[in-house]
C-alpha cells in the first residue's frame, strides 16, 4: 500500500502528515511507499516551513529533509490511497483524475476521524504556533488510523 499526503503547498500540512506516516510505517517494519506533494506549485524545490519542522521535532518527528513537489497525474499510477487535507485539495486532485478508479483512491484525511468536529485539516501559514500543533494532533490520530488499516490489511 502506497500512501500519498497532499495539501496546498507541500510546506506544511502533507510535510507533517508524510513524517508522521513515514515514522510509523517505519516502526512497524512495513513495507509502504509514503511521500507528499502540493496541488500548487509555489514551493516546488523548497524546505518544509521552519514552523513545522519545529512543531515536528518537538515531537521526535524530523521532516526536514523533505522537499516540495507539485502533485502529478502520475501519482494516481504510484499510490493506492491518496489523502487530502481539505476540499479545496480534494477538487485539484480530482480534477487531474483519469477515470473512476483514480477518484476512488482520493480521500479526505478527516473522513477517517468521525468524533472529530472538523472535516479539514485547516492550513496553518497564516496564523500562529497553535495553528501547527492542532495540525499535528489531527494528523497524529488521521495517521494512527492509517496505521491500523495497514496492520490489519
Ligand atoms: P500547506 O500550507 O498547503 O499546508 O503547505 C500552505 C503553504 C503555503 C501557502 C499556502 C498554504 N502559500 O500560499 O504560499
Amino acid at each position: 500500500m502506497n500512501i500519498l499526503m497532499v495539501c496546498l503547498g507541500n510546506i506544511c500540512r502533507s510535510p507533517m502528515a508524510d513524517g508522521l506516516m513515514r515514522k510509523k510505517v517505519s516502526d512497524h517494519k512495513l513495507q509502504a511507499i509514503v511521500d507528499s506533494a502540493g496541488t500548487a506549485n509555489y514551493h516546488v524545490g523548497g524546505a518544509p516551513d521552519t514552523r513545522m519542522t519545529a512543531t515536528a521535532r518537538n515531537k521526535g518527528i524530523d521532516i526536514s529533509g523533505l522537499k516540495a513537489r507539485q502533485f502529478e497525474v502520475t501519482d494516481f499510477d504510484t499510490f493506492d490511497m491518496i489523502y487530502v487535507m481539505d476540499q479545496s485539495n480534494y477538487a485539484n486532485v480530482v480534477g487531474l483524475a483519469r477515470n473512476e478508479s483514480d477518484i476512488q483512491k482520493v480521500e479526505l484525511i478527516l473522513d477517517l476521524l468521525p468524533d472529530v468536529n472538523e472535516a479539514e485539516v485547516p492550513d496553518p501559514y497564516y496564523g500562529g504556533q497553535d495553528g501547527f500543533e492542532h495540525v499535528y494532533d489531527l494528523l497524529d490520530k488521521s495517521t494512527d488510523i492509517i496505521l491500523n488499516k495497514l496492520l490489519n490489511e
